[in-house]
């Protein structure tokens, strides 16, 4: 079982995410489980105050280091190793697929959202082993972050995709973008779908598809046809003249 500790203000954003879909069907087979803390729960004054002003001026407010401290601390003690701290934030190294997969591996993923403009420098410092961004671009909390972070790891998780779900020929996970996708009707207004498709002949399939992955890599994203590890025959149709514009 993989345990993912959510740390934030926000825990009810984590409800409909939990009971849907894939992550639903991981939880109730006991493969992941997935809990929210709230950090208010481990302010300590009256006002249950999570956040202050920031030291030095400027606008909004920053959570305050010892409710997450003490949070952090409580959730630890109980983390099955290997264990890793996560901190959601715009300055973190970018989630790629290579990172979702090597975090796949830890038993226990604690993730702490931030909120408002950010967390206490120090309680980072003191708790935080790897700080993940999702984007350039600045979101209002850590929350939908940490949804994205979980739900691209667990896909890596063995037994969460049913056998017709499989990750393995996904985008990125041979380094290259996946091939177009088709289904039913095989004519759908007007427009077929191709024809190797509907042949029953799983090799010419393989290749057709290989094929069109190497095209949409190379017409979208060449910089991953740089890093990707290629075949001879997958050189080939690359070189070949207009092979990749059709
Ligand atoms: C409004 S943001 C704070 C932005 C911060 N003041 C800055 O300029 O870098 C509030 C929280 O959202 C989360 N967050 C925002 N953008 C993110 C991103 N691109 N990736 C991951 N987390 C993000 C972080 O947890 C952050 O503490």
């Amino acid at each position: 079982m993989t345990t993912y500790n959510v740390l934030t203000l926000f825990p009810d954003m984590f409800t409909s995410v939990c009971g849907s879909s894939i992550w639903a069907r991981a939880i109730s087979a006991g493969l992941i489980s997935v809990n929210t803390t709230d950090i208010r729960d481990y302010a300590t004054d009256k006002h249950r105050r999570a956040d202050d002003y920031p030291l030095g001026g400027g606008a909004g407010m920053v959570m305050k280091p010892e409710p997450v401290d003490a949070c952090f601390r409580d959730i630890m003690s109980r983390s099955e190793a290997p264990s890793i701290n996560v901190y959601m934030s715009p300055g973190g190294k970018p989630l790629t697929h290579g990172l979702v997969t090597r975090l796949a591996s830890y038993r226990t993923v604690n993730i702490l959202c931030g909120h408002y403009e950010g967390v206490d420098a120090r309680v980072l410092k003191r708790h935080i082993d790897l700080e993940i961004s999702i984007g350039d671009y600045v979101l209002t909390g850590g929350e939908l972050a940490a949804m994205v972070l979980i739900d691209a790891v667990i896909r890596h998780i063995d037994g969460v995709l049913g056998n017709d779900e499989s990750a393995s020929g996904e985008s990125f996970v041979n380094g290259l973008l996946e091939y177009p996708q088709y289904t039913r009707p095989a004519v759908w207004d007007g427009e077929a779908v191709p024809e190797v498709l509907l042949s029953g002949h799983h090799a010419n399939i393989a290749a057709y598809r290989r094929q069109e992955s190497l095209r949409e890599t190379a017409r979208r994203r060449p910089d991953l046809l740089q890093k990707a590890r290629l075949t001879k025959k997958d050189i080939e149709f690359i070189t070949r003249r207009d092979s990749l514009n059709p």
